[in-house]
């Protein structure tokens, strides 16, 4: 998808540049951001802007804020602007309100070089309604739009699709990291390096219908891991004890199976407990015993899913092979994450929980791609059209 992107713009010597990010990042309880990947990935953008002599306006949406400003208020994005600041080197402003008094006074006031970040999004209900009315007042802001929100393109915000069709006669281009996104998820779709393989985990076979089916089209082999591979195990007639199953899409399993005529491979071992709350009861075994819950890919599949991964001409990856936020169940994941990490092939990682799988074990760097999308991967992926890439100026 050929987009106009921000080395299209030329000078922008005084002009104000309304940049949608994905700043939706990991945050505790407290609102405390616990992983600002995206934060850092929205960095080269800003600055090439402000480089380019842009004063940046940035947006985002942190969350899902509920209307209740007591339990939202950890979706504050003061965090996400300290956040910004650290990694752009620079104070960022924040603006209390999305498009109401403070967000105007402070970006009228904004000098080339200065970056503002208004508050969270979603905390006004135009948001996710695509609302014009609101669209019009933050496109009021700006003299350009830029989209390098990959990880929200999937979605119909007011943001993502209103404003850039509110400010149809002024520049509207994709940022840095959409336009990394594009590309290479373009090439992985239309001309991929043969072998394609594709690593497929996490939890539900329903999440991923249509991941899967447009994988189908592609891929020589599917390897599958995590707790969707009992679905497809138990579809097959095989016995797995206790583990996780989606007894309503059993049908749909052997479906895509029918579909893969040979190519979808599932574990041929498995780490199991006798509960999640038992350690010390796990065991490897080919066969899952009664009662047992199966929580991590085995040796052999570790040692089988790695070689295919080093054979490989493209690998793409989405989903955990475990639990892999509990260490003693980490090591299917970690040694697809190392195979990966080895591979000749061209390797992307899906967004999510893979991507914060690859980048716990410090392996992110060694990879050809890591998404910023969750969602938006796998609907791209699937070929889902996206409205907010439609407002995009073509190449
Ligand atoms: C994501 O994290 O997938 C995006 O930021 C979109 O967030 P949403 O699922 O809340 O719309």
């Amino acid at each position: 998808m050929a987009k106009q992107t921000v080395e299209n713009l030329g000078s922008l010597a005084g002009k104000k540049v309304l940049v949608r990010v994905d700043f939706n990042v990991p945050q505790d309880a407290q609102g405390n951001v616990t992983n600002d990947r995206r934060v850092r990935a929205a960095v080269p953008t800003i600055k090439s802007l402000l480089a380019q002599g842009a004063s940046v306006i940035a947006m985002s949406h942190l969350g899902r804020p509920k209307g209740d400003p007591v339990k939202d208020a950890p979706f504050k994005m003061d965090k996400v602007a300290e956040a910004l600041s650290k990694h752009l080197g620079i104070k960022v402003q924040k603006a209390n309100d999305v498009a109401g008094e403070d967000s105007a006074r402070l970006a009228a006031s904004l000098k080339p070089g200065e970056v503002l970040l208004l508050e969270n999004l979603r905390f006004h209900t135009g948001e996710q309604t695509g609302c014009d009315k609101l669209a019009l007042q933050i496109a009021r802001l700006g003299d350009v739009y830029v989209n390098d929100a990959f990880g929200t393109c999937h979605r119909k915000d007011a943001s993502m699709v209103a404003v850039p069709k509110a400010m149809a006669a002024k520049p509207r281009v994709v940022g840095k990291l959409v336009a990394k996104e594009l590309e290479i998820l373009d090439v992985l779709l239309a001309s991929p390096k043969k072998p394609f393989v594709a690593l497929l985990g996490g939890g539900k076979v329903s999440d991923k219908i249509g991941f899967i089916q447009a994988l189908l089209k592609r891929v020589d082999r599917i390897l599958v891991g995590g707790a969707m591979s009992y679905t497809f195990l138990k579809a097959q007639g095989i016995e797995i004890g206790a583990s996780r199953c989606e007894a309503d899409k059993l049908d749909l399993a052997n479906q895509l199976i029918v579909e893969g005529a040979g190519r979808i491979q599932l574990p041929v071992d498995h780490l199991v407990v006798d509960g999640l709350d038992k350690p010390e009861t796990a065991r490897v075994v080919t066969e899952i015993p009664a009662g047992a819950i199966g929580i991590d890919i085995g040796p052999k599949t570790r040692e089988l899913y790695s070689s295919e991964i080093a054979k490989a001409g493209t690998v793409v990856w989405n989903g955990p092979m475990g639990k892999f936020e509990d260490e003693p169940y980490s090591h299917g994941t970690l040694a697809i994450a190392q195979a990966m990490a080895k591979a000749p092939g061209i390797t992307v990682v899906g967004g999510g929980e893979t991507a914060e799988a690859v980048e716990q074990f410090g392996l992110d760097h060694q990879m050809k791609h890591v998404s910023t999308g969750g969602g938006a991967f796998l609907e791209y992926v699937e070929g889902t059209p996206f409205a907010a890439l439609a407002e995009i100026q073509d190449k």
